[in-house]
């Protein structure tokens, strides 16, 4: 739309409406990206949201700014605008990348992924080096290391800003939680710790709260369930794509988490994949406390039960050989 005189607000962010956070959305059209987008559109601390895709932006940028809430929108398309989409953001969010089909694991989409990413986080090294980066895209175990490389490269990492989206997984294991225990699922909590695919997923049931019990067959289906929940979605979309609106959602409630953070709301404590000293290995995901610079502190695991420690050194082995293939992408 052309911006026309007679709009004295256009573009503006309405009289009265709190200051807010400038965010950005990377594969804003895509199946996560757009309910994303939206949800974005309403959390009231954002004031300006950029979306951006190398397809079909206008049309998701028109739909979406017509919702009569503050954040200004604006759309971005393909390469050439990347850097307008940048700069000055403090969050930047990216789902962008393809998805998953039946039959494939996480780490087949590395090819196409990691090259994506690798761009994104380039653009953010140069147009927003101070911004949150939230990373979607999988494989998270993989492509979180592939920023830090980029970002290294450029001379603006900052471990504590670069966040792997796993609330998924925590997500999943609040709600089949509840099932099992006939509890509302948002009265459930239950960590997941380790990493974002299969056996690195790893739920700790024993630190479940309100505090509980599982019988040995209920920990064993809860794990399972948890640790293929993309998978579950992936075979019944049956090629259509992976999760995309249960993500947005998981993906939005993060958001929001680091944007309190960042507003300096206290005691924001959520499960994401972030550079660690948890572990022997350089990233790890466990409980973090989000803060005005993104990830101020790494919780401790807690006591882990004998299942949950065997669980623990599976994880580790896979997820050491992830993160050394991002590693290596970037620095071949
Ligand atoms: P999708 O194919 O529906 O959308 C991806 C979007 O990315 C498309 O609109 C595409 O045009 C865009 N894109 C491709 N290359 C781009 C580039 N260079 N710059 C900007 N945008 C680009 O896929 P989806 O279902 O939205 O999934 C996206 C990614 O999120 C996948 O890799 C998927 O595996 C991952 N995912 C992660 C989680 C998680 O828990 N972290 C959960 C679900 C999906
Ligand atoms: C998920 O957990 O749903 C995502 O990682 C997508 C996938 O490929 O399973």
């Amino acid at each position: 739309m052309e911006e026309v005189s007679i709009l004295r607000g256009y573009n503006c962010r309405a009289k009265g409406a709190a200051p807010g956070f400038k965010v950005a959305v990377l594969g804003a059209s895509g199946g996560i990206g757009q309910p994303l987008s939206l949800l974005m559109k309403m959390n009231p601390l954002v004031s300006v949201l950029h979306l951006y895709d190398v397809v079909n932006m206008p049309g998701v940028t028109a739909d979406i700014s017509h919702m009569n809430t503050g954040a200004v929108v604006r759309g971005f398309l393909g390469q050439p605008q990347l850097e307008n989409a940048l700069t000055g953001m403090d969050l930047v969010i990216i789902p962008a990348g393809i998805p998953r089909k039946p039959g494939m694991t996480r780490d087949d989409l590395f090819n196409i992924n990691a090259g994506i990413v690798r761009t994104l986080c380039e653009g953010i090294a140069k147009c927003c080096p101070n911004a949150i980066v939230n990373v979607i895209s999988n494989p998270v175990n993989s492509t979180v290391p592939i920023a830090a490389e980029v970002f290294k490269k450029a001379g603006t990492y900052d471990p504590k800003r670069l966040l792997g989206v796993t609330t998924l997984d925590v997500v999943r294991a609040n709600t089949f939680v509840g099932e099992v225990l006939g509890l509302d699922p948002r009265d459930v909590n239950v960590p997941v710790v380790g990493g974002h695919a299969g056996i690195t997923i790893l739920p700790l049931l024993s630190q479940v709260n309100p505090s509980c019990s599982f019988t040995s067959e209920e920990i064993s289906y809860l794990t399972s369930r948890i640790q293929n929940g993309g998978t579950e979605v992936v075979e019944a979309k049956a090629g259509a794509g992976s999760a995309t609106l249960s993500m947005a959602y998981a993906a939005a409630k993060f958001a929001d988490a680091c944007l309190r953070g960042l507003h300096g709301d206290a005691g924001i404590v959520e499960c994401s994949y972030v550079a660690s000293q948890v572990t022997e290995l350089p990233f790890f995901a466990s409980k973090v406390r989000l803060g005005r610079c993104g990830v101020e502190e790494i919780l401790p695991l807690g006591p882990l039960n004998e299942f949950e420690r065997a669980g623990l050194e599976k994880a580790k082995k896979e997820l050491s050989e992830s993160i050394q293939k991002g590693v290596s992408f970037i620095n071949k």
